[in-house]
């Protein structure tokens, strides 16, 4: 068979970047290989069959940006919604409105505070620790917020989370625990944000579809790398200690479980995602898929909800968050040493750098490597390196 021009491993955001790049404006032949039986990587959705609503199947994916070059890319795709994410959380017994807001602290402390009432009360409650001497990630909340919102709303979720008593995780997991003293409860501050119109898949579909793009699903790299390796130039978006058989260990990973459901009511929560802080639930958020498009028209009498639960990954779960333990971080250098001198293969993606990239982000560190390392070779003859 034909050698492809470039071999893309992965079809996520980041393979499907490079791969459009080389296709569109180098007139390139891609091969894109993708072991999951399906084309999109982790933002990849599709509809439950029974109600047909939209559900995010490795977990809930809003995008956002600030970045105009990325932003501007992405609308060749598709169109997004108006849409604009919100969070609730729950706390015995009570919905709070998140992130911490003066909403949040007036509902929680049964009383109206002003901006710079609340202020002050943050303050006197955050006093009892000095931030910089926090020796864990307990102390470390409590000089940031204090000790009653730190109890409620970070203690119990955290310790979820992580599976672990916040008084043994490192104080650096958290940099600073914003809280709003005003009523605004956006989740996100980005200049641009919506969901796509038509969905993910459709997007990621729409990316991969030029002549000059195969995409190879239900292949796995490495049982067909021989035939390619050395050969033709390869991005690969998978995860960097499998490409060297983990001869430097294995890097960790939090993974999470994801129970989707059809329930038989129209709303069951009146919003896309409810986090759970109470430590006796098991489950750290439930999603309710509908609210995501509120544009669209949906059967009466039914919702689907996802009940999401986090843990350390095994070898054979997904990996989603990088842990990023200091054991981490030293494995990360030596497997960076060896990926420089892997030679005609750039690493690139989540996976293949070992670090948590939102989806713009994933994209717009695609498009740099294009721009500095791919076109480059394949305009002037510089290594592809
Ligand atoms: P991605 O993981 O998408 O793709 C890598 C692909 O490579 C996978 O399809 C994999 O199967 C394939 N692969 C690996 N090894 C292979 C091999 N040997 N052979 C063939 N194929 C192989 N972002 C955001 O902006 N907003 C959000 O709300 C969220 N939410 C979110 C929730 C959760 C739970 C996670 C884990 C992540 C998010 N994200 C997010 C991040 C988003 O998922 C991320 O930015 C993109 O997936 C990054 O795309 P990549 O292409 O880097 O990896």
């Amino acid at each position: 068979t034909e050698l492809p021009d470039l071999l893309v491993v992965g079809s996520g955001f980041f393979g499907l970047t490079i791969a459009e790049r080389v296709a569109s404006e180098l007139d390139k032949k891609v091969l894109i290989l993708e072991r999951r039986p399906h084309l999109g990587g982790n933002a990849y959705s599709e509809r439950e069959p029974e109600t047909g609503i939209e559900v995010h199947k490795y977990g809930a994916h809003l995008f956002h940006t600030s970045n105009e070059r990325v932003w501007e890319y992405v609308n060749r795709f598709t169109t997004f919604t108006s849409y604009q994410h919100r969070v609730f959380g729950k706390y015995d017994g009570q919905v709070y409105s998140l992130p911490m807001n003066l909403n949040l602290i007036n509902v929680f402390f049964g009383k109206s505070h002003t901006p710079d009432e609340a202020r002050a009360l943050i303050a006197e409650q955050s006093s009892e620790i000095r931030t910089e001497d926090a020796q864990n990630l307990e102390e470390k909340a409590i000089s940031l917020i204090g000790r009653p919102l730190y109890e409620a709303f970070i203690k119990g979720y955290t310790a979820k989370q992580w599976q672990t008593d916040p008084k043994e995780l490192s104080p650096d997991i958290i940099t600073r625990l914003p809280v709003r003293y005003n009523f605004d409860n956006r989740y996100f501050n980005d200049v641009h944000e919506g969901l796509p119109t038509d969905g993910y898949t459709a997007w990621l579909e729409r990316m991969a579809d030029h002549p000059n793009i195969e995409v190879r699903v239900g292949c796995d790299f490495f049982d067909v790398a021989s035939e390619y390796k050395g050969k033709v130039p390869i991005v690969y978006t998978g995860p960097v200690d499998e490409y060297f058989g983990n001869s430097e260990g294995r890097l960790s990973w939090r993974t999470v479980d994801l129970e989707a459901e059809v329930v038989d009511v129209d709303d069951f929560q009146g919003c896309s995602v409810m986090n759970y802080n109470d430590p006796d639930v098991a489950w750290t958020r439930i999603h309710e898929f509908k609210h995501f498009h509120p544009e669209r028209t949906y059967l009466p009498g039914k919702t689907v909800i996802v009940h999401e639960y986090s843990r350390a990954a095994d070898e054979d779960d997904e990996p989603y968050y990088p842990i990023n333990t200091a054991e981490d971080r030293a494995k990360l250098l030596r497997y960076r040493e060896l990926a420089k001198e892997e030679p005609m293969v750039l690493f690139g993606g989540r996976l293949g750098t070992y670090q948590y990239l939102d989806m713009h982000m994933a994209i717009g560190s695609a498009l740099s490597m294009y721009d500095n390392k791919i076109k480059p070779h394949f305009t002037d003859g510089a290594p592809f390196a």
